[in-house]
């Protein structure tokens, strides 16, 4: 492909014909105010080139389409940034990670408080937020102040209280404790955040727990390759189902982004499928999810946290795992899961540190 020279940090850069031609900055190729593209490049006749002017303050390009693309100077230093737009790196914790907690009224109330509880919380994939109000519409009042949107699975479910029940529907509904885990792994995608809100707590007992999966994961990762490429590559089955709801998905345990970063974690021992015998892996994957199992109940990996009544915690639900101590029965306990997607927490951060463009 041909390229054309242009400026960019006091030296000559050559930049491919077609990145400059998708991003030609013309009115009649882009939506200015809106920010949007209009042109669309669908091969070489786009962007094979007649004359490339190079003046001071542009480069004045003609295309053989007869097309003309003017781009001011700094051209490729705005485009650079929109490219390297929110990079930043996961931070891994382990037992000895201090979790963030922030007043639910300074959450609100200070755009710095908001900012730096936010950024942890990306960092992290974990918050605790102290005193969330329980009265008015409980929890969904929280997301429609930080304008994210609620999560709704295919039965209309905004928000979904856990109590003890005399009849169980699960072991959450029980007052035994229960091991880390991610929630709704019967579907494909699961809602990539969550919040836990403990709206009523007449018990003793019941610490709630939290795991770094990704942490998890780099430790296996390093110490076993083998074990988490079968993670990555053996798609297995979860189900979460009642009299009148249904959910099934099978896909494997994690995934990786295009770099070969862990992007997504699920683990929901409680609900997870067989295997099929024929599966060429299985018992390979067996030994891999047995040590990563081993790997996530080790005390060393896991923070503790006391909630009291309109304490809520948040989690960056591909990333980590929530848990609770026993408690006492005979109290009554109701703790109501929120789901939404991290993606709107990400931009959220973006709107308060203003990587916007
Ligand atoms: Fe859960
Ligand atoms: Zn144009």
């Amino acid at each position: 492909m041909q390229t054309i020279a242009l400026s960019y940090r006091g030296a000559q850069t050559q930049v491919p014909a077609a990145w400059l031609r998708l991003h030609c900055p013309c009115e009649e190729c882009a939506l200015i105010d809106i920010g949007e593209r209009r042109v669309l490049v669908a091969g070489p006749s786009d962007w094979d080139l007649a004359s490339v002017e190079q003046g001071q303050e542009n480069t004045v390009v003609t295309w053989r389409s007869g097309h003309v693309s003017t781009y001011p100077a700094d051209f490729v230093q705005l485009m650079q940034r929109k490219a390297n737009r929110r990079r930043w790196e996961p931070q891994l914790w382990d037992t000895s990670h201090v979790v963030a907690e922030v007043r639910h009224d300074d959450l609100m109330s200070d755009a710095e408080v908001r900012r730096r509880a936010l950024l942890d919380y990306r960092a992290h994939g974990l918050l605790v937020v102290r005193g969330v109000p329980t009265s008015g519409v409980p929890t969904e009042d929280f997301f429609d102040a930080l304008r994210i949107p609620i999560w709704e699975g295919p039965f209309g479910l905004r928000s979904i209280d856990t109590r003890v029940q005399a009849v169980a529907y699960n072991v959450a509904e029980t007052a035994e404790a229960l091991p880390p885990h991610t929630d709704l792994a019967g579907y494909e995608w699961p809602p990539s955040g969550q919040m836990l809100h403990l709206l009523v707590n007449d018990t003793t007992g019941g610490e709630s727990i939290a795991v770094d999966g990704w942490q998890a994961l780099h430790s296996l990762r390093t110490d076993e390759p083998e074990m988490f490429d079968v993670l990555v590559d053996v798609p297995v089955a979860h189900r979460l189902f009642s009299e009148n709801r249904e959910t099934f998905a099978r896909a494997p345990l994690v995934r990786l982004d295009t770099e070969g970063a862990v992007s997504g974690f699920r683990f929901s021992n409680q609900t997870i499928q067989p295997l099929p015998l024929d599966e060429p892996r299985l018992a390979e994957w067996h030994l891999a999810y047995a040590e990563l199992t081993r790997r996530l109940l080790d005390p060393q990996q896991a923070v503790s946290f006391k909630l009291e009544e309109g304490d809520a915690y948040l989690t960056h639900a591909h990333r980590v795992l929530h848990g609770r101590t026993a408690f006492a029965t005979g109290g009554d306990r109701c703790i109501r899961d929120v789901y939404f997607e991290f993606d709107n927490v990400l931009a959220l951060v973006d709107q308060l540190t203003g990587e916007l463009f």
